[in-house]
């Protein structure tokens, strides 16, 4: 997939249509497809923690129409703030509305949330989709894939273990893209740096903004170094190496809409769905105000930036 102007901004345009009620979202979503320029699937494939599909979709060049949103089927938006997964629900009358098919399928999709997977084989573009734990040994046979990307290493209770089985299912040459959380990344918390490291119990509330991220991932931060370690440790050598999300992303991310999601959800639904269309046409106009120059200045990276995307190959 190559990166026109023309063609990335198409791709924000659609992150923003589509996760218009969390931009910060559409935001870094976009900065990681720039991120990924150079990291091409070939030979099977395999999305490993592919969720519901829609990122990898999007970046294959797939698109959906205006009326589609990444909130058609949530569950549960009164335990938001309890760290519930709210998009983990899935009903019949999920429906994707592809407006364009993407340039390429992916192999297979692969996750622990059967209702995720079962969004993810609505968009016909995972040739197979397989549930299963990928804190477990992988249900694939060795030298399996020809690529593999994965942006969920850091979900997982042993990343090492982890990169080591992804090495053991690729076929020899294969590559591996990863997007990693650098040392940096907890900086930018307002929880951690506010409450995390002062326990100062003013800002405790700040557990209502992180919901469980912090313990959940970000304890995963590592610096450049020693990610190779890992790697080299597991066999495999890294081919490209750059740093993406800044500071100023981050931290415009760990805020966002967040904290009025589940108020939107429901000012939406009350929406006359006739007027829908224009109402939204009209937040997507104001978004791109501030989401096209926040993702610009989000181009500017330094060994600062809090993450890594690694090629690697066998
Ligand atoms: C931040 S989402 C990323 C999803 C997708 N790759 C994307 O970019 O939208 C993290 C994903 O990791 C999956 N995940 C977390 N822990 C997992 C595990 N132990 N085994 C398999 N998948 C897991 C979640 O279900 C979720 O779909």
């Amino acid at each position: 997939m190559c990166g026109s102007g023309d063609q990335m901004t198409s791709i924000l345009e659609q992150l923003l249509s589509v996760f218009w009620l969390r931009p910060e979202t559409a935001v870094w979503r976009y900065l990681d497809i720039e991120a990924m320029k150079r990291f091409e699937f070939e030979g099977r494939s395999l999305d490993f923690g592919c969720g519901d599909g829609i990122f990898s979709f999007i970046r294959a060049g797939g698109r959906f129409t205006a009326e589609f949103d990444a909130f058609q089927k949530t569950e549960r938006l009164d335990r938001f703030y309890q760290n519930v997964d709210v998009y983990d629900a899935y009903d019949e009358g999920y429906n994707p509305l592809v407006a364009s098919a993407s340039s390429y399928r992916i192999g297979v999709g692969f996750d622990h949330k059967a209702n995720l997977l079962r969004k993810a084989a609505a968009l016909n573009f995972y040739r197979e989709t397989v549930e299963g734990d990928g804190n477990a040994p992988l249900p694939f046979d060795d030298n399996s894939f020809g690529s593999i990307f994965s942006n969920i290493v850091y979900w997982l209770d042993n990343p090492a273990d982890v990169v080591s089985e992804l090495r053991r299912i690729l076929v020899p040459g294969g590559k591996i893209c990863l997007m990693l959380p650098n040392e940096t990344l907890p900086q930018y918390s307002f929880y951690n740096s506010l409450y995390g490291e002062t326990e100062n119990e003013q800002w405790k509330w700040l557990e209502l903004l992180d919901r469980g991220r912090l313990s959940d991932n970000i304890k995963q931060s590592k610096s450049d170094e020693d990610w190779r370690e890992i790697f080299s440790s597991a066999g495999l050598s890294v081919s490209h190496h750059s740093q993406h999300l800044p500071k100023v992303i981050i931290k415009a991310w760990d805020i966002g809409f967040r904290p009025m999601f589940p108020a939107l959800m429901k000012m939406v639904a009350g929406v006359d769905p006739v007027k829908l269309p224009s109402v939204k046409a009209e937040w997507v106009g104001a978004l791109r105000m501030f989401a096209d120059p926040l993702a610009a200045i989000g181009k500017i990276n330094d060994e600062s930036s809090a993450f890594h995307c690694y090629i690697l190959t066998k």
